[in-house]
């Protein structure tokens, strides 16, 4: 096994950890934007990459799409496999990393993935398959957290303390559009990009953190190899919550912001 293949070994279970169905389900409203602005319709053959258990495949299939989703981590695959046959939905479902699609070039009419291609570990080669299965005038969609929100944070904070990274050194350098906008000229004459915002929501600040340490696959990561450290990581954790919280009375709602892309493969 290469270094790059061992490192995505590690990484497959870190993504695995914690309850991902239960974090996703937070981010339904940015996959039927994405879906949306790629303008995804009836008959359209999909793919969604890093698909986590299905938010962007559900929303897809919805439209009368054609969809495949993959993910490189089995127990998603298995768990995104379940929610959309228990919806009645005709998903097809893969193993694949992002980085070396299974699949023939200029197979789909769009490919899209929110907040999971950004995490690959090498950008340039996740982008170049991407564009490569998606047929000449086809479109890739992507969402990815921006840095000026509480999930881009996060992301950013919890690359200092993990035993192995969740994706590149700074995942949301796809959420910074002239990064992006370098990144997919090789593959695309332009792109239209909109922005965009979740809200997540807690009743307190001790809720926040025990919900984020049940469910975060990275946290939990963090958690079991930090020791002692973790009582820092939890206090930064904390101090970005109290940072970003816009509730009043103490709840809790934390924006999260992201860039969607969308970008139509060269003729
Ligand atoms: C934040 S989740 C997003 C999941 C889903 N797209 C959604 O919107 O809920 C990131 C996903 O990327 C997947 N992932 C990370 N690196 C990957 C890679 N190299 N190949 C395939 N999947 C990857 C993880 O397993 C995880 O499901």
């Amino acid at each position: 096994m290469t270094d790059i293949e061992q490192l995505k070994e590690r990484m497959k279970d870190l993504w695995a950890l914690g309850d991902y169905p239960e974090v996703a389900k937070r981010f339904v409203p940015a996959a039927e934007a994405l879906v949306a602005a790629a303008g995804i319709g009836p008959g359209d053959r999909v793919l969604d990459v890093a698909a986590g258990d299905g938010n962007v495949a559900v929303a897809a299939a919805a439209t009368g799409a054609h969809v495949t989703a993959s993910d490189f981590a089995p127990s998603l695959v298995a768990a995104g496999r379940e929610r959309t046959s228990a919806l009645g939905l005709d998903v097809r479902w893969d193993q694949a990393d992002v980085e070396a699609l299974p699949y023939a070039d200029g197979t789909f009419d769009a490919v899209t993935s929110a907040f999971g291609l950004m995490f690959a570990p090498r950008p340039e080669v996740a982008a170049a398959e991407a564009f490569r299965v998606v047929r000449p005038g086809g479109v890739v969609g992507l969402a990815a957290w921006t840095p000026d929100g509480f999930t881009g944070q996060i992301t950013e904070l919890m690359s200092e303390y993990l035993p192995v990274p969740m994706g590149t050194a700074h995942p949301i350098d796809w959420g910074i559009e002239a990064t992006v906008r370098r990144r997919l000229a090789p593959h695309c004459d332009g792109l239209a990009v909109t922005r965009g915002a979740i809200t997540w929501e807690f009743p307190s600040i001790d809720d926040t953190l025990a919900w984020q340490e049940a469910n975060f696959g990275a946290l939990v990561a963090a958690r079991r190899a930090l020791g002692d450290r973790y009582a820092e990581l939890r206090a930064r954790f904390a101090e970005l919550v109290a940072e970003w919280n816009r509730g009043d009375g103490g709840d809790v709602r934390l924006p999260a912001a992201y860039l969607i892309v969308v970008a139509r493969r060269d003729r």
